[in-house]
């Protein structure tokens, strides 16, 4: 056997391992997955490809330098023609070559395979699920605990944190509410009617990184984020005026219902939280 041969040889049976690493890899992930198993079978099929390369270009890419003369390079479609069927022959008097070129693509094919499989763990599409909070029209507003905030909850200069009924624990939904005396607001064109009784209603979640903004100076009408001291205008649409903080804190439009209960007139009108992609 000559060292071609033998250098085919063992091309030929790293390729097929890796093949069948690669095969082995998309059956464990179909199967439900086994984070050692696929590691290592992604180590055998990416290392047999590249041992198997590394042979290739050492011992049948090159036979050595060749030196041709360049002559004319002009050629019309007979000369293309004749080339190619030139290569052709000359790749049929090669089988080995030829054969091995079927197992690289094999296994590139086996392991490209292997690869599409995990898009399936991406999940399912977020949808609106980023756009929208557990606010709704008519949502009573409660504390901690479950109870209802009615008009007469806060005095003025109080806070707390308050969710939607029935929905106390989504996280995304958590809002700082604040009393302020009538008449101090400036509120933004549009929000004219979204504080009764000098009740305004803000997201709690920092839009610089995603702390809770838990700290309320009365007497300067200041929310702060204790994480990088982001501060925001109560009395302006929670406009940051000291801080990284870049966006106002989306507020949430509030009414008082027949029984004096404070509601949600809506859920905010943009997506609360960090760096969202669609604001500027
Ligand atoms: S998370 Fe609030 S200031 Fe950084």
């Amino acid at each position: 056997m000559s060292s071609r041969q033998a250098t085919e040889g063992r091309m030929a049976a790293l390729l097929v391992t890796a093949t069948l690493a690669a095969l082995a890899l998309a059956g464990v992930y179909i199967a439900g997955g086994q984070p050692q198993a696929e590691g290592a079978l992604l180590g055998v099929s990416l290392g047999g490809i590249g041992v198997a390369l590394v042979l290739w270009a050492r011992g049948l890419a090159s036979e050595g330098t060749v030196v041709g003369e360049r002559g004319d390079l002009a050629g019309d479609a007979a000369d293309e023609a004749a080339v190619e069927e030139r290569i052709e022959e000359v790749l049929d008097e090669q089988p080995g070559r030829r054969s091995v070129l079927r197992l690289f693509w094999a296994a590139g094919g086996a392991l490209g395979l292997a690869a599409v499989f995990p898009l399936r763990s991406l999940g399912p599409a977020p949808g609106r699920a980023l756009l929208t909070t557990a606010w709704y029209r008519g949502a009573r507003l409660v504390d901690v605990n479950g109870r209802p905030l009615t008009v007469g909850t806060l005095q003025v200069g109080g806070t707390l944190t308050a969710f939607p009924q029935g929905a106390q624990h989504a996280g995304d939904s958590q809002v700082v509410v604040v009393r302020v005396a009538d008449g101090e607001l400036r509120p933004r064109p549009g929000r004219e009617s979204w504080s009764p009784q000098g009740y305004v209603a803000y997201s709690k979640i920092c839009p610089h990184v995603g702390c809770p903004v838990s700290l309320y100076q009365a007497d300067a009408h200041e929310l702060l984020c204790p994480c990088h001291q982001s501060t925001f205008d109560v009395l302006d649409g929670a406009r940051p005026t000291f801080g990284p903080a870049t966006r106002s804190l989306p507020q949430l439009p509030l009414a008082v219902d027949a029984q004096g209960y404070l509601i949600a007139q809506a859920d905010f009108d943009e997506p609360v939280g960090p760096g969202f992609w669609n604001r500027d």
